[in-house]
Protein backbone atom coordinates (compact mmCIF):
# COMPACT_ATOMS: atom_id res chain seq x y z
CA UNK A 1 0.00 0.00 0.00
CA UNK A 2 0.95 3.76 -0.59
CA UNK A 3 0.82 6.11 2.08
CA UNK A 4 -2.59 7.19 0.74
CA UNK A 5 -4.28 3.89 0.98
CA UNK A 6 -3.05 3.36 4.59
CA UNK A 7 -4.32 6.80 5.17
CA UNK A 8 -7.60 5.67 3.78
CA UNK A 9 -7.73 2.17 4.90
CA UNK A 10 -7.39 3.73 9.05
CA UNK A 11 -10.85 4.68 8.43
CA UNK A 12 -13.23 6.06 11.50
CA UNK A 13 -13.39 2.83 13.32
CA UNK A 14 -10.17 2.15 13.96
CA UNK A 15 -9.71 5.46 15.41
CA UNK A 16 -12.80 6.09 17.07
CA UNK A 17 -15.47 9.04 16.14
CA UNK A 18 -15.55 10.50 19.70
CA UNK A 19 -12.10 11.76 19.34
CA UNK A 20 -13.00 13.94 16.15
CA UNK A 21 -15.12 17.24 15.31
CA UNK A 22 -12.84 19.18 18.38
CA UNK A 23 -16.08 17.35 20.38
CA UNK A 24 -14.88 15.26 23.39
CA UNK A 25 -11.47 16.74 23.18
CA UNK A 26 -9.90 17.04 26.92
CA UNK A 27 -6.17 17.72 27.37
CA UNK A 28 -4.14 18.47 30.02
CA UNK A 29 -4.02 22.66 30.07
CA UNK A 30 -1.70 23.88 27.77
CA UNK A 31 -1.44 21.14 26.06
CA UNK A 32 -2.38 18.60 23.07
CA UNK A 33 -1.91 15.00 24.02
CA UNK A 34 -3.19 12.27 26.06
CA UNK A 35 -1.18 11.41 29.14
CA UNK A 36 0.27 7.93 30.06
CA UNK A 37 1.11 6.92 33.89
CA UNK A 38 4.00 4.96 34.53
CA UNK A 39 3.93 1.80 35.81
CA UNK A 40 7.30 1.69 37.45
CA UNK A 41 8.63 2.78 40.46
CA UNK A 42 9.59 6.53 40.30
CA UNK A 43 12.95 8.05 42.18
CA UNK A 44 11.76 11.28 44.40
CA UNK A 45 12.65 14.36 42.25
CA UNK A 46 15.65 16.41 42.49
CA UNK A 47 17.73 12.66 43.84
CA UNK A 48 19.42 11.87 40.92
CA UNK A 49 22.78 13.53 39.75
CA UNK A 50 22.35 15.85 36.18
CA UNK A 51 24.31 13.67 33.25
CA UNK A 52 26.46 16.12 30.66
CA UNK A 53 26.26 14.31 27.72
CA UNK A 54 30.30 13.92 26.26
CA UNK A 55 31.38 15.61 23.17
CA UNK A 56 32.28 13.80 20.18
CA UNK A 57 36.07 14.46 19.25
CA UNK A 58 36.29 14.14 15.45
CA UNK A 59 37.42 11.05 14.10
CA UNK A 60 39.82 12.75 11.65
CA UNK A 61 40.31 16.66 10.56
CA UNK A 62 41.50 18.27 6.78
CA UNK A 63 42.49 21.38 6.39
CA UNK A 64 38.73 22.20 5.52
CA UNK A 65 36.50 19.69 7.59
CA UNK A 66 35.84 18.02 10.74
CA UNK A 67 34.66 13.97 10.32
CA UNK A 68 32.62 12.60 12.76
CA UNK A 69 31.35 9.49 13.18
CA UNK A 70 28.25 7.63 15.37
CA UNK A 71 27.06 4.03 15.54
CA UNK A 72 23.42 4.04 16.48
CA UNK A 73 22.23 1.31 18.33
CA UNK A 74 20.58 -0.98 20.80
CA UNK A 75 21.60 0.00 24.62
CA UNK A 76 20.46 -0.69 27.77
CA UNK A 77 20.60 2.63 30.71
CA UNK A 78 19.50 2.87 33.86
CA UNK A 79 17.34 6.28 33.97
CA UNK A 80 15.41 5.11 37.07
CA UNK A 81 17.38 3.79 39.90
CA UNK A 82 17.95 -0.27 39.78
CA UNK A 83 15.78 -0.34 36.46
CA UNK A 84 17.05 -1.00 32.68
CA UNK A 85 15.79 0.92 29.93
CA UNK A 86 16.09 -0.53 26.90
CA UNK A 87 17.07 2.71 24.46
CA UNK A 88 18.42 3.02 20.60
CA UNK A 89 20.96 5.54 21.59
CA UNK A 90 23.50 7.83 19.25
CA UNK A 91 26.75 5.50 20.44
CA UNK A 92 24.07 3.56 22.52
CA UNK A 93 23.51 7.03 24.60
CA UNK A 94 20.54 9.10 25.74
CA UNK A 95 20.44 11.98 24.84
CA UNK A 96 23.73 11.01 22.25
CA UNK A 97 26.82 12.60 22.56
CA UNK A 98 27.19 16.13 21.53
CA UNK A 99 28.77 17.74 18.71
CA UNK A 100 30.52 20.88 18.53
CA UNK A 101 31.10 22.83 15.31
CA UNK A 102 32.17 26.03 13.91
CA UNK A 103 30.57 28.35 12.16
CA UNK A 104 32.30 28.20 8.28
CA UNK A 105 33.48 24.94 9.31
CA UNK A 106 32.51 22.37 7.60
CA UNK A 107 31.54 19.05 9.28
CA UNK A 108 30.31 15.66 7.82
CA UNK A 109 28.92 13.39 10.25
CA UNK A 110 28.74 9.44 9.36
CA UNK A 111 25.95 7.39 11.10
CA UNK A 112 26.33 3.68 11.25
CA UNK A 113 22.78 2.21 11.47
CA UNK A 114 23.30 -1.22 13.95
CA UNK A 115 19.82 -0.96 14.71
CA UNK A 116 17.35 -3.54 13.18
CA UNK A 117 15.04 -0.48 11.60
CA UNK A 118 15.48 2.51 9.09
CA UNK A 119 16.75 5.66 10.25
CA UNK A 120 17.39 9.16 9.10
CA UNK A 121 18.83 11.92 10.66
CA UNK A 122 17.98 15.77 10.60
CA UNK A 123 20.24 18.58 11.98
CA UNK A 124 17.36 20.36 13.53
CA UNK A 125 17.96 24.01 12.93
CA UNK A 126 20.92 23.11 10.32
CA UNK A 127 21.38 25.23 7.55
CA UNK A 128 21.79 21.70 5.28
CA UNK A 129 22.00 20.89 1.94
CA UNK A 130 18.68 18.75 1.26
CA UNK A 131 20.51 15.35 0.29
CA UNK A 132 22.31 15.62 3.79
CA UNK A 133 18.77 17.28 5.21
CA UNK A 134 17.36 13.94 6.73
CA UNK A 135 14.71 13.70 5.00
CA UNK A 136 11.73 10.77 5.94
CA UNK A 137 11.74 8.42 2.97
CA UNK A 138 15.53 9.24 2.85
CA UNK A 139 16.52 6.54 4.67
CA UNK A 140 19.64 4.20 5.84
CA UNK A 141 18.71 0.61 6.51
CA UNK A 142 19.68 -1.84 8.99
CA UNK A 143 23.38 -2.50 8.50
CA UNK A 144 23.63 0.64 6.15
CA UNK A 145 25.47 3.50 6.75
CA UNK A 146 25.57 7.18 5.50
CA UNK A 147 27.64 11.17 5.45
CA UNK A 148 25.65 13.55 6.24
CA UNK A 149 27.45 16.87 5.23
CA UNK A 150 27.36 19.81 7.08
CA UNK A 151 28.76 23.05 5.24
CA UNK A 152 27.89 24.79 8.57
CA UNK A 153 27.31 28.46 6.81
CA UNK A 154 25.37 29.55 9.69
CA UNK A 155 25.65 31.61 13.36
CA UNK A 156 26.53 30.22 16.59
CA UNK A 157 23.23 28.25 17.87
CA UNK A 158 21.67 25.35 19.87
CA UNK A 159 20.81 22.86 17.16
CA UNK A 160 19.88 19.23 17.81
CA UNK A 161 19.89 16.37 16.23
CA UNK A 162 17.28 13.73 15.48
CA UNK A 163 15.54 10.42 14.25
CA UNK A 164 13.13 11.59 11.12
CA UNK A 165 12.15 8.37 9.59
CA UNK A 166 8.74 8.82 8.18
CA UNK A 167 6.29 7.86 10.24
CA UNK A 168 8.47 6.83 13.00
CA UNK A 169 10.05 10.11 14.25
CA UNK A 170 7.62 9.93 17.55
CA UNK A 171 7.99 6.53 18.53
CA UNK A 172 12.19 6.41 17.61
CA UNK A 173 13.15 9.84 19.31
CA UNK A 174 10.92 8.44 22.55
CA UNK A 175 13.33 5.20 22.45
CA UNK A 176 16.71 7.99 22.02
CA UNK A 177 17.58 9.01 19.12
CA UNK A 178 17.69 12.56 20.08
CA UNK A 179 20.98 14.60 20.70
CA UNK A 180 22.81 18.22 20.63
CA UNK A 181 24.89 19.38 18.06
CA UNK A 182 26.08 23.18 19.02
CA UNK A 183 27.65 25.83 16.58
CA UNK A 184 29.61 28.00 18.07
CA UNK A 185 32.11 31.02 16.07
CA UNK A 186 34.30 34.16 16.56
CA UNK A 187 31.28 36.69 17.41
CA UNK A 188 30.26 34.33 20.29
CA UNK A 189 33.57 33.04 21.95
CA UNK A 190 34.33 37.09 21.89
CA UNK A 191 31.61 37.80 24.20
CA UNK A 192 32.66 36.41 27.43
CA UNK A 193 29.49 34.60 27.85
CA UNK A 194 30.23 31.67 30.44
CA UNK A 195 31.67 28.70 28.95
CA UNK A 196 33.80 25.49 30.02
CA UNK A 197 31.33 23.28 33.22
CA UNK A 198 29.34 26.85 32.65
CA UNK A 199 27.59 26.60 29.74
CA UNK A 200 25.04 23.31 30.19
CA UNK A 201 23.08 21.90 27.42
CA UNK A 202 19.60 20.78 29.12
CA UNK A 203 17.46 18.49 27.13
CA UNK A 204 13.66 18.29 28.18
CA UNK A 205 11.78 15.67 27.79
CA UNK A 206 8.67 13.38 28.65
CA UNK A 207 8.78 9.68 29.30
CA UNK A 208 6.49 6.83 30.84
CA UNK A 209 7.77 3.98 32.04
CA UNK A 210 6.30 0.51 32.08
CA UNK A 211 6.86 -1.61 35.84
CA UNK A 212 10.20 -3.16 34.23
CA UNK A 213 11.55 0.16 33.07
CA UNK A 214 11.25 0.15 29.54
CA UNK A 215 9.77 3.16 27.66
CA UNK A 216 5.93 3.23 27.64
CA UNK A 217 4.53 4.54 24.36
CA UNK A 218 1.43 3.77 22.92
CA UNK A 219 0.70 1.32 19.58
CA UNK A 220 1.72 2.76 16.34
CA UNK A 221 0.97 0.54 13.87
CA UNK A 222 -0.74 2.64 10.63
CA UNK A 223 -1.53 0.03 9.18
CA UNK A 224 -3.87 -1.63 11.79
CA UNK A 225 -5.32 1.34 12.86
CA UNK A 226 -3.91 4.03 15.75
CA UNK A 227 -5.53 4.58 19.31
CA UNK A 228 -6.35 7.93 20.46
CA UNK A 229 -3.20 7.65 23.31
CA UNK A 230 -0.97 7.93 20.20
CA UNK A 231 -2.83 10.03 18.31
CA UNK A 232 -3.79 13.32 19.91
CA UNK A 233 0.11 13.48 21.48
CA UNK A 234 2.28 11.45 23.85
CA UNK A 235 2.70 12.99 27.15
CA UNK A 236 5.06 11.36 29.67
CA UNK A 237 4.65 11.82 33.59
CA UNK A 238 8.26 11.78 34.40
CA UNK A 239 10.36 14.83 32.78
CA UNK A 240 13.91 14.20 31.92
CA UNK A 241 16.73 16.56 31.79
CA UNK A 242 19.50 15.14 29.63
CA UNK A 243 17.95 11.72 30.52
CA UNK A 244 17.61 11.84 33.96
CA UNK A 245 14.77 11.44 35.64
CA UNK A 246 14.26 15.40 37.46
CA UNK A 247 18.06 15.78 38.26
CA UNK A 248 19.71 17.88 40.79
CA UNK A 249 22.92 19.93 39.92
CA UNK A 250 25.94 21.57 41.95
CA UNK A 251 26.91 24.70 40.56
CA UNK A 252 28.78 27.47 42.40
CA UNK A 253 27.52 30.74 43.09
CA UNK A 254 28.43 32.28 39.51
CA UNK A 255 27.09 32.66 36.04
CA UNK A 256 25.69 29.89 34.37
CA UNK A 257 24.74 29.52 31.02
CA UNK A 258 22.01 27.26 30.19
CA UNK A 259 20.73 26.07 26.87
CA UNK A 260 17.16 24.71 27.43
CA UNK A 261 15.79 22.51 24.68
CA UNK A 262 12.36 20.88 24.18
CA UNK A 263 12.82 17.78 23.24
CA UNK A 264 9.56 16.25 24.20
CA UNK A 265 7.27 14.94 21.68
CA UNK A 266 4.22 16.59 22.50
CA UNK A 267 4.49 18.37 25.77
CA UNK A 268 5.21 22.42 26.52
CA UNK A 269 6.58 23.79 29.25
CA UNK A 270 6.52 27.01 31.28
CA UNK A 271 9.78 27.41 32.88
CA UNK A 272 10.46 29.35 35.68
CA UNK A 273 13.03 29.37 39.02
CA UNK A 274 12.18 29.34 42.24
CA UNK A 275 12.90 31.05 44.22
CA UNK A 276 12.85 33.56 41.65
CA UNK A 277 15.47 36.51 42.93
CA UNK A 278 16.94 36.52 39.86
CA UNK A 279 15.55 36.36 35.83
CA UNK A 280 16.16 33.99 33.17
CA UNK A 281 18.44 36.59 31.25
CA UNK A 282 17.68 35.24 27.67
CA UNK A 283 20.76 35.63 25.50
CA UNK A 284 19.81 33.19 22.46
CA UNK A 285 16.71 31.31 20.96
CA UNK A 286 16.61 28.40 18.11
CA UNK A 287 18.91 30.13 15.69
CA UNK A 288 21.12 31.73 17.94
CA UNK A 289 21.84 34.84 19.81
CA UNK A 290 19.65 37.77 20.57
CA UNK A 291 20.63 41.48 19.09
CA UNK A 292 19.97 42.07 23.30
CA UNK A 293 19.96 40.26 26.39
CA UNK A 294 16.03 40.28 27.44
CA UNK A 295 15.44 39.55 31.15
CA UNK A 296 12.40 36.65 31.49
CA UNK A 297 10.08 35.78 34.47
CA UNK A 298 9.32 32.90 32.55
CA UNK A 299 10.34 30.76 29.52
CA UNK A 300 8.20 29.28 27.27
CA UNK A 301 9.07 26.22 25.34
CA UNK A 302 7.64 24.20 22.33
CA UNK A 303 8.44 21.05 20.89
CA UNK A 304 11.61 21.56 19.52
CA UNK A 305 12.31 25.18 20.72
CA UNK A 306 16.00 26.46 22.08
CA UNK A 307 16.04 29.27 24.44
CA UNK A 308 19.70 30.36 25.88
CA UNK A 309 19.63 32.00 29.19
CA UNK A 310 22.06 33.27 31.96
CA UNK A 311 21.08 32.63 35.59
CA UNK A 312 23.50 34.03 38.01
CA UNK A 313 23.87 31.88 41.20
CA UNK A 314 25.77 34.36 43.03
CA UNK A 315 21.79 36.09 43.77
CA UNK A 316 21.31 33.22 45.78
CA UNK A 317 24.59 32.15 47.71
CA UNK A 318 25.91 28.78 49.09
CA UNK A 319 23.76 26.37 50.56
CA UNK A 320 20.46 27.94 47.99
CA UNK A 321 18.69 25.30 46.02
CA UNK A 322 17.31 26.86 43.08
CA UNK A 323 14.57 24.84 41.53
CA UNK A 324 13.26 24.75 37.38
CA UNK A 325 9.81 23.92 37.44
CA UNK A 326 7.19 23.90 34.71
CA UNK A 327 4.17 25.87 35.13
CA UNK A 328 2.05 23.99 32.65
CA UNK A 329 2.85 20.37 34.50
CA UNK A 330 0.85 19.01 37.15
CA UNK A 331 1.65 16.69 39.94
CA UNK A 332 5.71 15.78 39.38
CA UNK A 333 5.14 17.05 35.94
CA UNK A 334 5.44 20.74 37.02
CA UNK A 335 8.88 19.71 38.50
CA UNK A 336 11.73 19.55 36.43
CA UNK A 337 15.43 20.54 37.77
CA UNK A 338 16.97 21.50 40.98
CA UNK A 339 20.45 23.50 41.35
CA UNK A 340 22.69 23.60 44.54
CA UNK A 341 24.55 26.47 44.79
CA UNK A 342 28.00 24.82 46.73
CA UNK A 343 30.16 27.76 47.42
CA UNK A 344 31.31 31.21 46.06
CA UNK A 345 33.85 30.74 42.68
CA UNK A 346 35.37 33.72 40.79
CA UNK A 347 33.46 34.50 38.25
CA UNK A 348 34.91 36.64 34.92
CA UNK A 349 31.87 36.23 32.46
CA UNK A 350 30.05 38.57 31.15
CA UNK A 351 26.72 39.13 29.44
CA UNK A 352 27.02 42.57 27.02
CA UNK A 353 24.51 44.64 26.18
CA UNK A 354 24.95 44.15 22.50
CA UNK A 355 25.43 40.13 21.70
CA UNK A 356 24.62 40.21 17.79
CA UNK A 357 23.13 41.74 15.32
CA UNK A 358 20.24 40.30 12.95
CA UNK A 359 19.52 41.64 9.93
CA UNK A 360 15.57 42.13 9.62
CA UNK A 361 13.83 40.65 7.04
CA UNK A 362 11.60 43.56 6.11
CA UNK A 363 7.81 42.43 5.54
CA UNK A 364 7.35 45.23 2.94
CA UNK A 365 9.90 43.24 0.23
CA UNK A 366 8.26 40.23 1.01
CA UNK A 367 6.90 39.13 -2.44
CA UNK A 368 4.28 36.92 -1.50
CA UNK A 369 2.45 35.64 1.48
CA UNK A 370 1.17 32.10 2.03
CA UNK A 371 -1.42 30.47 4.38
CA UNK A 372 -0.47 27.39 6.26
CA UNK A 373 -3.22 25.71 7.94
CA UNK A 374 -2.73 23.31 11.49
CA UNK A 375 -6.14 21.58 11.97
CA UNK A 376 -7.45 18.44 12.49
CA UNK A 377 -9.85 16.87 9.73
CA UNK A 378 -12.90 16.69 11.35
CA UNK A 379 -14.49 13.99 8.15
CA UNK A 380 -13.43 12.14 5.32
CA UNK A 381 -10.50 9.82 4.37
CA UNK A 382 -7.79 10.91 6.50
CA UNK A 383 -8.53 11.54 10.13
CA UNK A 384 -6.02 12.60 11.30
CA UNK A 385 -3.48 16.09 11.23
CA UNK A 386 -3.70 18.04 8.33
CA UNK A 387 -1.72 20.72 6.79
CA UNK A 388 -3.55 23.14 4.69
CA UNK A 389 -6.59 20.26 4.69
CA UNK A 390 -4.21 17.40 3.20
CA UNK A 391 -1.57 14.66 4.76
CA UNK A 392 1.91 14.57 4.12
CA UNK A 393 2.86 13.29 0.47
CA UNK A 394 6.23 13.09 -0.17
CA UNK A 395 5.32 12.83 -4.01
CA UNK A 396 3.93 16.28 -3.59
CA UNK A 397 5.28 19.65 -4.11
CA UNK A 398 3.30 22.17 -1.79
CA UNK A 399 5.14 25.19 -2.75
CA UNK A 400 7.45 26.17 -4.93
CA UNK A 401 10.03 28.97 -3.34
CA UNK A 402 12.81 31.18 -5.01
CA UNK A 403 16.11 31.31 -3.06
CA UNK A 404 16.32 34.77 -1.46
CA UNK A 405 13.20 35.78 -1.96
CA UNK A 406 11.68 36.99 1.36
CA UNK A 407 8.08 35.69 1.90
CA UNK A 408 5.83 36.13 4.77
CA UNK A 409 4.17 32.74 5.80
CA UNK A 410 0.79 32.93 8.04
CA UNK A 411 0.26 29.81 9.94
CA UNK A 412 -3.48 29.23 11.10
CA UNK A 413 -4.00 26.37 14.00
CA UNK A 414 -6.55 24.75 15.99
CA UNK A 415 -4.84 23.27 19.01
CA UNK A 416 -1.18 23.67 19.87
CA UNK A 417 0.65 22.84 17.34
CA UNK A 418 5.02 23.84 17.33
CA UNK A 419 5.46 25.02 13.33
CA UNK A 420 8.87 24.18 12.75
CA UNK A 421 10.26 25.06 9.24
CA UNK A 422 14.08 23.06 7.68
CA UNK A 423 16.27 25.47 6.00
CA UNK A 424 16.23 28.44 7.48
CA UNK A 425 15.57 30.38 10.33
CA UNK A 426 12.46 32.91 10.22
CA UNK A 427 11.46 36.32 12.09
CA UNK A 428 7.89 36.19 13.65
CA UNK A 429 6.25 39.38 12.93
CA UNK A 430 3.01 39.16 14.65
CA UNK A 431 0.55 37.23 16.14
CA UNK A 432 -3.13 37.30 15.71
CA UNK A 433 -3.70 39.01 19.78
CA UNK A 434 -1.03 41.75 19.04
CA UNK A 435 2.86 42.14 18.15
CA UNK A 436 5.24 38.85 18.80
CA UNK A 437 5.46 37.74 22.20
CA UNK A 438 8.07 37.52 24.78
CA UNK A 439 9.54 34.33 23.56
CA UNK A 440 9.59 35.06 19.66
CA UNK A 441 12.72 37.71 19.64
CA UNK A 442 15.32 36.44 17.28
CA UNK A 443 15.51 34.03 14.42
CA UNK A 444 13.35 31.25 15.08
CA UNK A 445 12.81 27.97 13.39
CA UNK A 446 10.08 26.57 15.64
CA UNK A 447 7.10 28.86 16.57
CA UNK A 448 4.51 27.44 19.18
CA UNK A 449 0.90 28.03 17.84
CA UNK A 450 -1.91 28.15 20.61
CA UNK A 451 -5.51 26.83 19.60
CA UNK A 452 -7.42 29.11 16.73
CA UNK A 453 -4.20 31.38 17.01
CA UNK A 454 -2.10 32.95 13.68
CA UNK A 455 1.16 33.97 13.67
CA UNK A 456 3.07 35.75 10.51
CA UNK A 457 6.70 35.17 9.94
CA UNK A 458 9.49 36.44 7.62
CA UNK A 459 11.10 33.65 5.79
CA UNK A 460 13.91 33.81 3.57
CA UNK A 461 15.96 30.70 2.18
CA UNK A 462 19.47 30.96 0.94
CA UNK A 463 22.16 28.82 -0.82
CA UNK A 464 20.45 25.16 -1.19
CA UNK A 465 17.78 24.02 -4.04
CA UNK A 466 15.60 21.22 -3.66
CA UNK A 467 12.75 19.61 -1.10
CA UNK A 468 12.33 20.74 2.37
CA UNK A 469 9.63 20.35 5.14
CA UNK A 470 7.31 21.92 7.11
CA UNK A 471 5.55 20.72 9.92
CA UNK A 472 3.92 20.35 13.54
CA UNK A 473 6.99 19.25 16.01
CA UNK A 474 4.55 17.53 17.91
CA UNK A 475 6.02 14.38 16.70
CA UNK A 476 2.80 12.09 16.61
CA UNK A 477 1.16 14.90 14.76
CA UNK A 478 4.39 15.15 12.66
CA UNK A 479 3.91 10.81 11.71
CA UNK A 480 0.19 11.52 11.27
CA UNK A 481 0.86 13.33 8.08
CA UNK A 482 0.66 16.95 9.66
CA UNK A 483 3.83 17.65 7.10
CA UNK A 484 4.00 19.39 3.77
CA UNK A 485 7.10 19.65 1.53
CA UNK A 486 8.62 22.97 -0.11
CA UNK A 487 11.21 23.03 -3.35
CA UNK A 488 14.15 26.06 -2.91
CA UNK A 489 15.32 26.81 -6.85
CU1 LIG B 1 13.20 18.71 14.58
CU2 LIG B 1 11.70 18.19 10.77
O1 LIG B 1 12.40 18.35 12.69
CU1 LIG C 1 0.46 19.50 15.89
Amino acid sequence: MNRRQILGALGFSALGAASFGGLGLTFPRGQTGEPLRSGARLPRPYTVPLPIPPVVRPSRSDATTDFYELVQREAELEILPGLRTPVLGYDGRFPGPTLVTRGGRPAVVTHRNDLTVPISVHLHGGHTPADSDGHPTDVVPPGGRRDYRYPMRQRAATLWYHDHRMDFTGPQVNRGLAGFHLVTDDEEVALGLPTGDRDIPLMITDRAFEEDGSFRYPAHDHHAGVTDAYMEGVLGDVILVNGAPWPVHEVTAARYRLRLLNASGARRYRLRLDPSRTPLVQIGSDGGLLERPVEQDTVLLAPGERCDVVVDFAAFGPGAEVTLRNGLGTGNAGEVIRFRVTSRASDESRIPQQLSRIEPLPPDRAVRTRTWTFRRAATGAHPGWLLDGRPFDPARIDADVRLGDIEIWRFTSDLYHPVHVHLDPFQVLARRRGGPGPHDAGWKDTVDLSPSESVEVAVRFTDYPGRYLLHCHNLEHEDMAMMATFRTS
